[in-house]
């Protein structure tokens, strides 16, 4: 029986994938390489010695995706396979509703028909929209401003609505923090087109040469030093949280709809942050203070126990193990999987 992983060539799909194959799943990816590259595979055999199957192919194709149910002996599913940008789907909402919302209701489909009925999907602290307090929870209502944002709050109602229609499906809603860090090879980690918009890699490529200096949105925040609190994960946590993940569904029947944050439960503002990236870079990152991000919010950070509870799961890295890994990656592969 093997796990399906769609997106698996992505940045959590490969870090999931190394994790999974430790802890003894047998597991099939399928990717388009929209956002990734096949030399992620080449990485991944480095590391575990192993060939995975690969299906290249778009999960908007039926036929495609059917074919891939019928030759593997696909146990249950989890679903990365998505576009992630959040600037980028407020120019491409359609490219982005069809993509993500289409993409998951054909692979929902093809699921049924094949009586696969146990899935783990990529949901974002995102969800947790403008107006909720820190600690984040579970319980707290969901919305969103922006399509990606969107794209997250619909297919978690559509999951939900998918779980209550038929008590065999089981859904494990996993909501990221900030996922940051890379394998401690520097093999894989995150390779973002263009120019990064996420705080850590805008940071690492300042660091290696290919950005001049740290533009910071907003120092005037009603935070201690002023700038945006963040709860930042390593991406190896993230990918054990995908196998403890598993484990539940495995153990347990009929599950209906979960959903679970994973974060630290810690909180580094953006100069904490920076700060620490200098420690393991070894010089000063060059920054200047910009205004405000449309749609930021001051604080972000996960209450978890929902995770340690069901899961049995916590993370473990520190932040210097994440600013760490994030530079041996950036280092090494200063242009990503081109190099
Ligand atoms: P990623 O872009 O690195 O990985 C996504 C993978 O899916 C890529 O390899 C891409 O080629 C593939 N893909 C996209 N559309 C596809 C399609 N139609 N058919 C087949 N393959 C397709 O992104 P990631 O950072 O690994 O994120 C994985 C998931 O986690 C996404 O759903 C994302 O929204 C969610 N998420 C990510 C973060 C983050 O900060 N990275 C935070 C919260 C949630
Ligand atoms: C962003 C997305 C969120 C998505 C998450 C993971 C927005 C508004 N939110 O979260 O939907 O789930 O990524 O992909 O885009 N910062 C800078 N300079 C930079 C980049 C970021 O100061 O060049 C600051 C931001 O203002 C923010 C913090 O760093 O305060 C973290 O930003 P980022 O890494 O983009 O993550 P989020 O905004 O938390």
């Amino acid at each position: 029986m093997a796990i399906l992983v769609t997106g698996g060539a992505g940045y959590i799909g490969s870090h999931t994938v190394i994790e999974l194959d430790k802890a003894g799943f047998d597991v099939v990816i399928v990717d388009n390489f929209s956002n990734s590259s096949p030399e992620v595979l080449n990485r991944l055999k480095t590391i575990t010695g192993k060939d995975f199957p690969l299906y290249e192919g778009d999960i908007l194709d039926r036929d495609f995706l059917v074919s891939v149910f019928e030759k593997e002996n696909i146990d249950s599913v989890i679903h990365f396979a998505g576009f992630k940008a959040v600037g980028e789907s407020v120019e491409k909402p359609l490219e982005y509703y069809h993509n993500n919302i289409t993409g998951t209701l054909v692979l929902l489909d093809v699921m049924r028909q094949f009586n696969v009925k146990d899935i783990v999907f990529s949901s974002s602290a995102t969800v947790y929209g403008m107006n909720n307090v820190v600690p984040f929870k579970e319980e707290m209502p969901t919305s969103a401003t922006n399509p990606y944002g969107y794209t997250k709050v619909m297919l978690e109602q559509i999951l939900n609505d998918v779980a209550f229609s038929d008590s065999d499906w089981s859904v494990t809603n996993l909501r990221y923090f900030n996922p940051i860090g890379a394998h401690e090879s520097g093999l894989i980690g995150e390779a973002p087109n263009g120019i990064p918009n996420n705080l850590s890699p805008y940071i690492t490529q300042v660091a290696v040469g290919k950005l001049e200096k740290l533009h910071i949105f907003g120092n005037d925040y009603d935070t201690p030093d002023g700038t945006c609190i963040r709860d930042f994960i390593h991406v190896n946590d993230l990918a054990a949280g995908h196998s403890a993940a598993l484990n539940y569904l495995f153990n347990n029947e009929n599950l209906g709809f979960d959903a679970i944050n994973l974060g630290s439960e810690k909180g580094y503002s953006v100069l904490e942050i920076l700060s620490n990236f200098e420690k393991a870079v070894g010089k000063e990152i060059p920054y200047v203070i910009d205004g405000r991000r449309a749609g930021d919010i001051a604080v972000c950070y996960a209450d978890a126990s929902k995770a340690k509870k069901l899961l049995n799961w916590e993370a473990k890295y520190t932040i210097e193990d994440m600013c760490r890994d994030s530079w041996n990656w950036q280092k090494k592969n200063p242009n990503g999987f081109k190099d």
